[in-house]
C-alpha cells in the first residue's frame, strides 16, 4: 500500500468541486484507491510507503480528452484560413492518407501518445485514420505507453477523395470488425477499448451508418462522430439525407446514439436534438479551440448544463483544435463562454467548478469511463492522477 498525503481537488458534480487541504489517498499494488482520509493532524502510518507533497504541489485528476485525432498532428497550425468542409479536403484527408505507411504511424502515434500524455491526459478518445493497420499501431502504443483510451478506425465511404476513403460500405465494415477484433482478442487491454468511428455522416452511406449502428448494439460498443458543427456542414449533410428531420436523428434513427456514443462538437443544436440526446443519455465532447480555429461556431456550454445535459467534456479535437491538451482547452472553453456572455450581454458563464468538472469527471462520464476514473473515489485508478504545481508558484518564476 502507498499512501499519497496531498492537496487534492476533485469534481464531485458540475458544480461541486471538493478542496482537501491535507488528504491521504491509500492506493494498493493495482493503483486502485482503497480510501481517502481527510487529515486534521499528524497522523502516523506504520508499514506504509508514504509520498508527500513537495511545496506548491497538489494533486488532481487526469486530463480526460474526449476528442482528438492522432493522425492530425502533424497539421498543428495549418490551414487557418479555412473552414471545415475546405479544411478537410485541403488539409485534412491529404495528411491522414499517409498513414496508410505503417512505419510512418508506428513513429508517428508513439510520439502523440507521449505528447499528450506530457500535458496530462491520462485518458484519450482517439480517432485514428481509415487504416486498419494504423490504427491497431496507436491502440497499441496506448497500451505500451500507459494511457486510458478508446481508439477508432475512421469510417468513411462517400464525398471524400478516390485516395482516402473506404472502397465500399461492405469493406468498411469488414476492416471495423477485424480491428475490433484485434483489440479485444489479440491485445486484451484492461486500458484500451475500440471505439465505432463513423468520421461524420457526410462521409458515410446510410447503408454504412445502418450496419454500425447494429453492430454497436450487438456487441455493446463505444460510438465517436462529429455532430452540428459548421452551418455549411448542416445545410450539406440534410440534402444527404432528406427525410431524416435533423442532424441528430439522422444518427439516432440508425441506432448510433447511445450511452457509449460521444458526440462532437454540436454548435448549432436545436432544442429538439438536444433532448434527443439527453433521452439517450449521449455524451457531448466541447472543442472550443477547433470551433475558433475554423470559425465553426460557439456551444452555449453553460446553458446545455443548466438544461440538465451533464454528460459534456473537452476535447481538444488535434489539430482543428491547434492547442494539444485539455488545459488549454479548458481556457479557451473559458474565453469561448465570456465571448457568448459579452454578446447576449448576460452575466452568466462558465465558472471554474464547471470548467474543472468538463476537463475530469465530465470527460469520464462522456467516455463512459466514470466507474473507474474522474475523480478520487474508493475503488477508482489513482495511477490517472496528475500531480500539478500551482499557477502561482510557475509565474512566480517569470
Ligand atoms: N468533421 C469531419 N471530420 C472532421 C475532422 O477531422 N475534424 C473536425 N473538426 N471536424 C470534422
Ligand atoms: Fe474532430
Amino acid at each position: 500500500m502507498t499512501i499519497y498525503i496531498y492537496p487534492l481537488i476533485h469534481s464531485l458534480e458540475a458544480d461541486k468541486l471538493e478542496y482537501i487541504e491535507r488528504a491521504a489517498v491509500h492506493v494498493d499494488k493495482n493503483g486502485t484507491i482503497t480510501q481517502v482520509e481527510r487529515l486534521e493532524s499528524d497522523k502516523v502510518y506504520n508499514d506504509e510507503e508514504i509520498i508527500s507533497a513537495q511545496e506548491n504541489e497538489f494533486l488532481i485528476p487526469g486530463f480526460v480528452d474526449t476528442h482528438a485525432h492522432a493522425p492530425q498532428f502533424a497539421n498543428i497550425g495549418y490551414g487557418f484560413n479555412l473552414e471545415l468542409l475546405d479544411w478537410l479536403h485541403e488539409v485534412t484527408f491529404p495528411t491522414e492518407a499517409n498513414y496508410e505507411d505503417v512505419e510512418m504511424a508506428q513513429s508517428d502515434f508513439s510520439r502523440v501518445v507521449a505528447a499528450t500524455l506530457s500535458v496530462g491526459t491520462t485518458t484519450c478518445s482517439y480517432y485514428s485514420s481509415l487504416h486498419s493497420e494504423a490504427t491497431k499501431i496507436l491502440a497499441t502504443a496506448c497500451h505500451n505507453l500507459g494511457q486510458r483510451a478508446l481508439v477508432g478506425k475512421v469510417n468513411m465511404d462517400q464525398n471524400c477523395p478516390e485516395y482516402y476513403r473506404d472502397q465500399s460500405a461492405e469493406i468498411s465494415f469488414e476492416q471495423t470488425k477485424e480491428y475490433v477484433d484485434y483489440v479485444k482478442h489479440t491485445l486484451k487491454s484492461s486500458l484500451v477499448h475500440p471505439v465505432i468511428t463513423p468520421r461524420f455522416a457526410i462521409c458515410c452511406s446510410p447503408e454504412l451508418l445502418s450496419q454500425l449502428g447494429d453492430y454497436i448494439k450487438n456487441e455493446n460498443l463505444h460510438m465517436q462522430t462529429h455532430l452540428s458543427e459548421n452551418k455549411g456542414e448542416i445545410d450539406f449533410t440534410l440534402k444527404l439525407y432528406p427525410n431524416d428531420e435533423t442532424y441528430t436523428h439522422i444518427y439516432a434513427n440508425r441506432g448510433l446514439l447511445t450511452d457509449k456514443t460521444i458526440l462532437a462538437h454540436c454548435c448549432h443544436l436545436s432544442d429538439i436534438e438536444i433532448d434527443l440526446i439527453k433521452k439517450h443519455n449521449s455524451g457531448i465532447s466541447h472543442c472550443p479551440t477547433s470551433n475558433f480555429h475554423l470559425r465553426s461556431g460557439i456551444t452555449d456550454v453553460d446553458k446545455l448544463i443548466n438544461g440538465g445535459l451533464k454528460k459534456i467534456g473537452l476535447g481538444s479535437d488535434c489539430s482543428a483544435g491547434y492547442e494539444m491538451g485539455i488545459l488549454q482547452t479548458l481556457r479557451t472553453a473559458s474565453t469561448a463562454s465570456k465571448a457568448l456572455a459579452m454578446v447576449h450581454e448576460k452575466d452568466t458563464y462558465l465558472r471554474v467548478d464547471r470548467l474543472f468538472y468538463l476537463a475530469t469527471l465530465g470527460g469520464a462520464r462522456v467516455l463512459d469511463l466514470d466507474k473507474q476514473i474522474g475523480n478520487f473515489l474508493k475503488s477508482f485508478q489513482f495511477c490517472q492522477a496528475v500531480r500539478l504545481i500551482s499557477v502561482r508558484e510557475t509565474q512566480k518564476r517569470f
